[in-house]
């Protein structure tokens, strides 16, 4: 139906009969002259109509935005004034012939081509109109092109793309489980995988050497601007590999992929542990385009009198930690209200802080409202201790150390993105030593990463302190995002079976989840290990996304949801009769 696409048009194209298919993208009227912008997946091109050619001209009066056309004229170049240089067809123009409506449209609910104007639920209500703006094609063919690297990537090296089921038990990653009924054996559930983790495991053992996967996952947990229920990652396992041979491998695809897609060198990545990066970022995925680190000082507020300082610097699951913003002072009264409440979402019930006027005069060219609680030379330490200069302001956490991690980490990164404290573009890092284990609600233990990650240290040594070990696994951090996670695993059944245990999951309860890689284990399981880079984060940094959601074609909803086909649906009671489950709705 067509000889070229409409962004493919230039300059060497003057003179040439072309014909077009594509969308009306836009119609304007120029006294007796009609100017159709018809886009397809190439691009857009301005086509016009005059009424020389009369019956064409007719039609082309009665087309609206988003009508599907074929057309056919002749390439001619833009008269000087005309001249587009925002365009890449944008010195050409298609003079009209002949038009065919191939199909009408309704008026779309959203203007195509004015996108930051529609809100957020129309646009994924009708998805379809959504993905045709330039934008979002863009950003799913960016996906694609993602996708082929990291497949020739892995072709290369002999990884095997192996499929694992998606009706299946548990596998747990610390969500919660989509489950489906089984109709053939009412009363019992499949579970979609949260990970491919323990058939990957299980491949190793068949002896593949190298799996690999683009893999969907299905998650019910809480949803962030970087979380989906279902999610998709590159998912890799290799038996016979160390720690440092599986990061090399994962460090090498990012790197080139980066380089060849949006033309970054992401440079050496620093590795760093677990323990540091919470120390001197709260967080375990820090944004080290920038630094402004968080600097404990409870050793000097032991003994002061302010006991909102004092408290948590005498207990030790507690911080007390100083951030040293330069320049400062440009943060009105207001603004600091403002972070003092932002902060307040994760916890901190407050954000004392020193305006550092004249630092010459001492504890006299400060202002603060805290200054009259602690005693001059513990002011003058501080302000040692983080090199304190004129118009610095030093803010203040202390409380429990997973709040003061949890609000001064958040306040580092939101300070960052309103003053724009960047120093690079890129910035990405290796995280390790991870704790095995994390203290949940009830005093029991969970597994950081998953359980099947090998620990440090002997069994003996792991079960005497629990807290205090720590696990061969590995994240990959990009602009403060996990982009990936991975670990050495568990080959033996023995210390599985410990890692069960201190999970407090008695023989049979492991047995029963899990005893069918239990008995895998004890068939010769070589040592094993390996990685998963969530996709979906990964296109939203490389096209400069901030939304998760732009990176999918067709997303769900902050609560899970799908707009376009209303996903999830109640279903008829002749179904659920078939399945055997009854429904229970909360009041
Ligand atoms: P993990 O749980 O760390 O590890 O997941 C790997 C990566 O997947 C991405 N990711 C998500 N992306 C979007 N929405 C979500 N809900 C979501 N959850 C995770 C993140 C994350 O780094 N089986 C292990 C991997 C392994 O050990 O090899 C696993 O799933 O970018
Ligand atoms: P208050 O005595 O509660 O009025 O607090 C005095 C100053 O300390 C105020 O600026 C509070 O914002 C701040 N503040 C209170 N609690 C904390 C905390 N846990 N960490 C840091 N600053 C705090």
């Amino acid at each position: 139906m067509r000889s070229h696409h409409c962004g493919q048009l230039r300059d060497t194209h003057i003179g040439e009969d072309v014909s077009l298919c594509g969308w009306v993208h836009r119609r304007r009227d120029h006294g007796g002259v009609i100017f159709l912008d018809l886009r397809d997946h190439h691009g857009i091109v301005q086509v016009v109509f005059d009424p020389d050619t009369e019956a064409s001209f007719e039609l082309a009066d009665q087309v609206r935005n988003e009508f599907v056309l074929g057309i056919s004229g002749k390439v001619r170049s833009r008269d000087e004034i005309a001249i587009n240089p925002k365009m890449v067809t944008g010195r050409i123009e298609v003079l009209g012939k002949e038009l065919t409506i191939l199909n009408r449209a309704e008026t779309p609910p959203f203007q195509l081509d004015e996108y930051s104007e529609a809100g957020e639920d129309i646009r994924l209500k009708y998805r379809y109109l959504d993905l045709r703006r330039p934008e979002m094609q863009e950003k799913l063919r960016l996906r694609s092109t993602v996708t082929r690297f990291i497949r020739r990537f892995l072709d290369e090296r002999q990884f095997v793309d192996i499929e694992t089921p998606i009706l299946t038990k548990a596998t747990p990653e610390g969500a919660r489980d989509y489950l489906v009924p089984s109709r053939t054996h009412p009363g019992h559930f499949f579970a979609l995988p949260q990970s491919p983790q323990i058939f990957k495991q299980l491949l190793m053992i068949s002896g593949f050497d190298r799996y690999y996967q683009i893999a969907r996952c299905f998650r019910d947990e809480d949803l962030r601007a970087d979380r989906q229920p279902e999610h998709t990652q590159i998912d890799i396992e290799t038996a016979f590999q160390d720690e440092k041979e599986i990061m090399s491998l994962a460090e090498d695809m990012l790197k080139q992929l980066f380089a060849e897609t949006i033309d970054v060198e992401l440079g050496e990545l620093p590795v760093l542990n677990y323990q540091d990066s919470m120390l001197r970022y709260g967080s375990d995925r820090p944004d080290l385009r920038f630094d402004l680190p968080l600097v404990d000082v409870a050793d000097l507020m032991k003994d002061v009198e302010f006991k909102v300082f004092s408290g948590p610097a005498n207990d030790s699951n507690s911080r007390v930690v100083a951030l040293k913003l330069a320049n400062g002072d440009r943060l009105s009264r207001k603004n600091i209200d403002d972070y003092t409440n932002y902060i307040g979402i994760y916890g901190a019930r407050g954000l004392a802080y020193i305006r550092v006027n004249d630092i010459a005069k001492g504890v006299d060219g400060l202002k603060s409202p805290i200054l009259k609680f602690l005693p001059d030379n513990v002011v003058l330490d501080i302000l040692k201790r983080v090199g304190a200069e004129d118009k610095d302001i030093i803010f203040f956490g202390a409380d429990k150390t997973r709040i003061v991690n949890d609000s001064i980490g958040a306040l580092r990164t939101k300070l960052a993105e309103d003053l724009d404290l960047y120093e690079k573009e890129w910035a990405a890092c290796w995280v390790t030593d991870f704790p095995m284990f994390e203290e949940n609600a009830t005093g029991g233990w969970t597994a950081t990463h998953h359980p099947f990650t090998h620990p440090l240290g002997s069994i003996e040594e792991i079960e005497a302190d629990p807290g205090g070990a720590l696990s061969r696994a590995y994240d990959i951090v990009i602009n403060g995002h996990e982009v990936g996670g991975g670990s050495i695993r568990i080959h033996q059944a023995k210390l599985q079976q410990a890692i069960f245990r201190i999970l407090k999951m008695s023989d049979s309860q492991a047995r029963l989840k899990f005893g069918f890689l239990l008995d895998a284990l004890e068939y010769g399981a070589p040592p094993h290990g390996g990685i998963a880079l969530g996709l979906d984060r990964l296109i939203m940094l490389l096209s400069g996304s901030t939304a998760i959601r732009d990176t999918i074609a067709f997303p769900k909803t902050q609560t899970a949801t799908c707009l376009l086909t209303s996903a999830p649906s109640e279903i008829d009671a002749e179904q659920l009769r078939e399945l055997g489950v009854s429904v229970n709705k909360p009041v």
